[in-house]
């Protein structure tokens, strides 16, 4: 019986020190002291021994069971220990790592640009307005006054598109100036609007990409006449480029104006003394202007003899890159994220 109980307490031990689990250790005790456990059973047959061998195999059981309880809690510490130490090193995380930085977007510079201009004219009372891109020959060209044959057409390198299934010729705008007509079709005096928007031309160099944007104005009313043309512009160019700035108009050609000018600000680079950027000139130009042709306002139905109106148009990314010093036009349409984080 004694060499029984002891062949039992060596396995018991055996095992307790193998579990890998805690609930492998808990299978353990319940087979050696549960109700059918091995040890419980030897507990309980002592009542039938005599005196002495009861006191030998009880102080041996006793013993065993003290050993087992010890060496069973022992075990479960150092399982929970070594669990706990594989899910720190498996849920490691390194918090000296740097974070992943995100960028925010920033607006594009022909967008800033274009939003400062209509900005700058809505404050001085311009209520913004649009036209479509695809355009036909009536808007772009025709009410504009300038008919089919007109020489003016060429300087426009329009990109056509198939007719409408009306027939009618349908183009591409060549610019902004077709929202004039627009707005003034069916309305009358008084009369004013900004207009921003793409405009597409067959052309592409360091200056000319095929689709910029143009930002068109106009007003029309009783006695409006060339000076306060010229007052809105100058104001403008001061407020856009937020410094004081020499502006003179010059006598141009525009067949929907007349008189016509092109105007000129003092070069942003050189402060006039002439430079690679104004050609040795000492002058910028940024804008075409001009007094709106009797012939616009006869197709538009607005009395010619009563009523008079000027107009103007901008390209948006030639005045971005004077505003924020771009020298290649098309560094604005590479998408390239570092010009453009270097611009925002
Ligand atoms: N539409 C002209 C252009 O694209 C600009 C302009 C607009 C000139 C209005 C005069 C008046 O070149």
């Amino acid at each position: 019986m004694l060499e029984e109980l002891s062949a039992l307490k060596a396995a018991a031990l055996t095992e307790l020190t193998q579990a890998a689990s805690p609930a492998e250790l808990e299978t353990i005790r319940v087979k050696t002291l549960g109700k059918k456990g091995s040890l419980t059973q030897i507990l309980r047959g002592l009542g039938q021994m005599n005196e002495a061998d009861r006191t030998t195999l009880g102080a041996q059981a006793n013993a065993f069971n003290e050993e087992f309880a010890l060496t069973l809690t022992r075990r479960m510490e150092a399982l929970k220990q070594q669990e706990l130490t594989q899910r720190l090193t498996r849920e490691w995380v390194d918090v000296t790592l740097p974070g992943r930085p995100r960028s925010p977007g920033t607006l594009h510079p022909v967008t800033r640009a274009q939003n400062e201009i209509i900005h700058l004219f809505t404050a001085m009372g311009f209520p913004p307005a649009s036209g479509p891109e695809v355009e036909s020959d009536w808007y772009n060209f025709e009410a504009l006054n300038i008919p089919p044959d007109h020489p003016a057409r060429e300087m426009h390198d329009t990109f056509y598109l198939p007719p409408a299934p009306d027939g009618r010729k349908r183009l591409l705008r060549t610019h902004t100036s077709p929202v004039q007509i627009r707005v003034m079709e069916g309305k009358q005096p008084p009369l004013r609007a900004i207009a921003p928007g793409k405009v597409f031309r067959c052309d592409s160099d360091i200056t000319h990409t095929p689709m910029f944007h143009q930002v068109e104005g106009f007003l029309v009313d009783e006695g409006v006449h060339f000076g306060q043309l010229k007052g809105l512009l100058e104001a403008f160019l001061v407020q856009f480029f937020e410094r004081p700035l020499p502006v003179r108009f010059r006598p141009s050609f525009f067949p929907f104006t007349e008189p016509s000018a092109e105007v000129d600000m003092g070069c942003l680079f050189c402060e006039g003394q002439g430079c690679r950027i104004c050609k040795r000139t000492g002058w910028l130009e940024v804008l075409g202007c001009g007094l709106i042709h009797p012939n616009v306002l006869a197709h538009v139905g607005i009395d010619r003899e009563r009523y008079t109106g000027f107009a103007f148009g901008m390209g948006v990314e030639r005045l971005a890159m004077l505003k924020y010093g771009i020298s290649d036009m098309r560094a604005l349409f590479d998408n390239d994220i570092r010009f453009l984080d270097r611009h925002a």
